[in-house]
């Protein structure tokens, strides 16, 4: 069964929708299907209040103590370090840094817990892949399967409302289909907030936004497949939009928002370039990052990449 809005905390002004998929739905529902489309394309969230995806005793046991996944626990705040695994090379990347205050760190994994946690990001990428497909059985073959993400560490800032854009994977106008698992292994919610449409946020930024030439440094990386791809005036336009927002203290302030908890056991998907958000606090999450050709949409007009070109009058890919 499907139902509207069952989770909003607080809300303020006209924010993503959120359609909840009852436990135990046939996903293949048509009118389900359509419903799902029709949201996800349209910049809400999909919500699955228990969806399935179960950790073996082995993984409870671990992220039930960071300390036996990770060889240096930073005192952080914003959740980061995280994991990465790559599908198509079939482990975690060794050497995935963010920066912690002001210093580049990354998730050292212990030997002894590796092959646990890179079987369960594994896993969990399959898992997401075919609840993907049952529910948008025609996004079959387009979908391209990308990164798995695991957040070990706790959040205790609010992240600002942000559109994702790609860094070193530029998605060269595909949208960023993504889906979301609280794996807490207690009680610990992990908590979002939810921004304006997309169009309205880009109406009030675009003036502002001045793209640079891409740097002769970009594309040599690019050729030397250190980054995944050229960037296209597509992913120079989100990168820039997402820093203008990010950085407005008043818009961030003032902006539409709702709060919206994900209790363990759940997931969510939202297309997140395109679904204004935020992470404001959880511990232990995992998402599967998916690339979509707008082609493959229901209705590529909703896409962040049509909606830009509509916006700006030119061609971005
Ligand atoms: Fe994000």
């Amino acid at each position: 069964m499907a139902g509207d809005e069952q989770i909003s905390v607080r809300e303020k002004g006209e924010t993503a929708k959120v359609l909840t998929i009852e436990s135990g739905a046939d996903l293949s529902a048509p009118e389900l299907r359509r419903m799902a489309i029709e949201t996800l394309e349209d910049g809400g969230v999909i919500y699955l209040p228990r969806s399935g995806f179960e950790l073996s005793e082995r993984e409870r046991e671990l992220v039930s103590d960071t300390a036996k996944i990770l060889s240096r626990e930073p005192d952080v705040e914003d959740g980061r370090p995280t994991i990465i695994f790559d599908p198509a090379r079939g482990r975690i990347k060794k050497y995935h840094y963010a920066q912690v205050r002001g210093k580049m760190m990354r998730a050292q994994v212990k030997d002894t817990a590796r092959p646990d946690i890179q079987a369960m990001m594994s896993r969990y990428g399959e898992w997401a892949e075919s609840v993907i497909l049952q529910l948008f059985p025609s996004y079959q073959d387009k979908l391209d399967r990308k990164r798995v993400t695991y957040r070990p560490f706790a959040r205790s800032n609010t992240q600002s409302l942000h559109i994702d854009s790609s860094y070193g994977y530029p998605t060269q106008g595909r949208a960023m289909l993504r889906i979301f698992s609280n794996i807490h292994p207690v009680s610990r919610p992990r908590v979002w907030q939810l921004g304006e449409p997309f169009e309205p946020f880009v109406r009030r930024f675009l003036p502002s936004v001045r793209l640079s030439k891409p740097s002769w440094l970009s594309s040599i990386l690019a050729r030397l497949g250190i980054v995944d791809g050229t960037k296209t005036k597509y992913d120079q336009y989100i990168a820039a939009l997402r820093a203008l927002g990010m950085r407005d203290k008043e818009y961030q302030r003032t902006a539409p928002h709702k709060v919206v908890e994900f209790p363990p056991g759940s997931s969510w998907i939202a297309i997140t370039d395109l679904v204004l958000h935020g992470a404001m606090s959880g511990q232990h999450s995992l998402d599967q990052t998916f690339y979509l050709p707008v082609e493959a949409m229901n209705d590529p007009s909703h896409s962040s990449l049509r909606i830009l070109e509509r916006l700006t009058g030119e061609a971005l890919v």
